[in-house]
């Protein structure tokens, strides 16, 4: 089968990759109709994660299941679902608590594994024709028959799950003021879930115009970091800070001008939420960085202003989304229309453009947002 395969920085072509196939009773063998390029994806892309060259990448999927093992009871052949970028057992004290995204058994190198991604496991993506889904009816999202929605509930695999955990994360309620950093897919996300989750004013900070222009169109507010102090904005905007704060931005968080500063965000955010107020990081931080500019940061220690947060009494909450958490319930808020995630998709590639489309992407260049690749086309 073809299979989109990281070769090093910069480098992914589609190859021909061994064939995806059932290898536990427990799994089922995916064809896969939709399968989206992610902000995680560059991390590797760019050379800034230790993933072992070779790996086929991928782990935004969704499909039709073609093939199912002995032991799968749940799902049928035939039944199209979405896949949530966690691999998750089902049944560890991890997973048995909602846990899915620290899963103690699926990753023989630590908590919380993943298709496709660098320190996340074994397992081999998406970004293929077909894919092997393990504990297959704990982690197959059924979806409604027919191809309604596919650019919507192709954002159920990751994205919108995510970008509602860092909502979560954060701990906003209704009628509260809420800022995202970051107007990537996760952080449009973040703020498509904060409007839906009845923020009183939703706010989202970043530097690129086309990117803020999609979260005006949702109903948030822009900030344009290019423009002036973020912090400033923002305080001006509401007369002195926000109640929450999600960073949908990460380590590779940078200044308008491109300098990158890992701990910028974070520091933005506790500046501007008001004291007491909860900030949710869903933005990846890495322990091992060499790519990193200083000898800390290469070690994942960032400059963080724990003084402020401190003083401040501010929470936070932080780490890998688990995606079985939200998924079924955002499934159907996008079956009953309240929820349109696909607005930011900006491209859609067959398979064999892949490696064209991660470069567009990687640059950021105006007007791609997200890109989703179609295998079969
Ligand atoms: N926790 C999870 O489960 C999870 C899941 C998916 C993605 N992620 C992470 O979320 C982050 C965002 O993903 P994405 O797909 O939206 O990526 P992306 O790279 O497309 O978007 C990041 C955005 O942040 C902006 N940005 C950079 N520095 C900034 C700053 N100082 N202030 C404001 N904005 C700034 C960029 O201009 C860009 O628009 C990545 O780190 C990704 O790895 C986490
Ligand atoms: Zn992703
Ligand atoms: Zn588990």
């Amino acid at each position: 089968m073809k299979g989109l395969v990281y070769h090093g920085p910069f480098e992914v072509s589609v190859d021909d990759v061994p064939d995806a196939r059932i290898e536990q009773p427990t799994d089922a063998l995916v064809r896969i109709t939709i399968t989206n390029i992610c902000g995680s994806d560059l991390h590797m892309y760019e050379g800034r994660t230790d993933v072992e060259q070779g790996k086929v990448l991928g782990h935004e999927n969704m499909g039709i299941v073609e093939e199912v093992g002995d032991a799968v009871g749940r799902v049928k052949v035939g039944d199209r679902v979405s896949l949530p970028f966690n691999i998750a057992c089902g049944t560890c004290a991890n997973c048995t608590k909602g846990l899915t995204g620290f899963c103690l058994r699926a990753n023989p190198d630590g908590a919380g594994a993943a298709y496709g991604y660098a320190s996340m496991g074994p397992y081999a993506g998406g970004q293929a024709e077909y894919l092997r889904v393990p504990w297959a009816d704990f982690n197959c999202l059924t979806l409604p028959e027919g191809d309604e929605h596919e650019l919507d509930y192709t954002m159920l695999s990751d994205i919108f799950p995510t970008g509602w955990h860092g909502v979560e994360l954060s701990k906003m309620q209704p009628g509260e003021t809420i800022a995202i950093w970051g107007a990537g897919p996760v952080g449009l996300m973040s703020a498509h879930s904060a409007v839906i989750k009845s923020a009183a004013q939703a706010f989202v900070v970043d530097h690129q115009p086309d990117r803020l222009r999609l979260a005006e169109e949702i109903g948030a507010t822009p900030v344009d970091a290019s423009k002036g102090d973020a912090v400033e904005q923002l305080t001006e905007l509401t007369g002195g800070g926000v109640d929450r704060g999600v960073d949908a931005v990460g380590y590779q968080a940078h200044d308008p001008s491109g300098e990158e500063k890992p701990e910028l965000v974070l520091n933005q955010i506790v500046a501007a939420v008001k004291p007491t107020g909860g900030i949710g990081v869903v933005g990846v931080y890495v322990p091992q960085d060499p790519g990193a500019e200083n000898e800390l940061a290469k070690e994942g220690k960032l400059a963080f202003d724990f003084g402020q947060f401190f003083f401040k009494g501010q929470s936070m909450g932080t780490g890998q989304c688990n995606t079985k958490n939200y998924n079924a319930g955002l499934r159907d808020l996008i079956t009953q229309g309240r929820a349109r995630p696909s607005f930011l998709v900006s491209h859609e590639l067959p398979l064999a453009e892949a490696a064209d489309g991660y470069s567009h992407f990687d640059k950021r260049e105006d007007g791609w947002t997200k890109v989703v690749l179609h295998p079969a086309a």
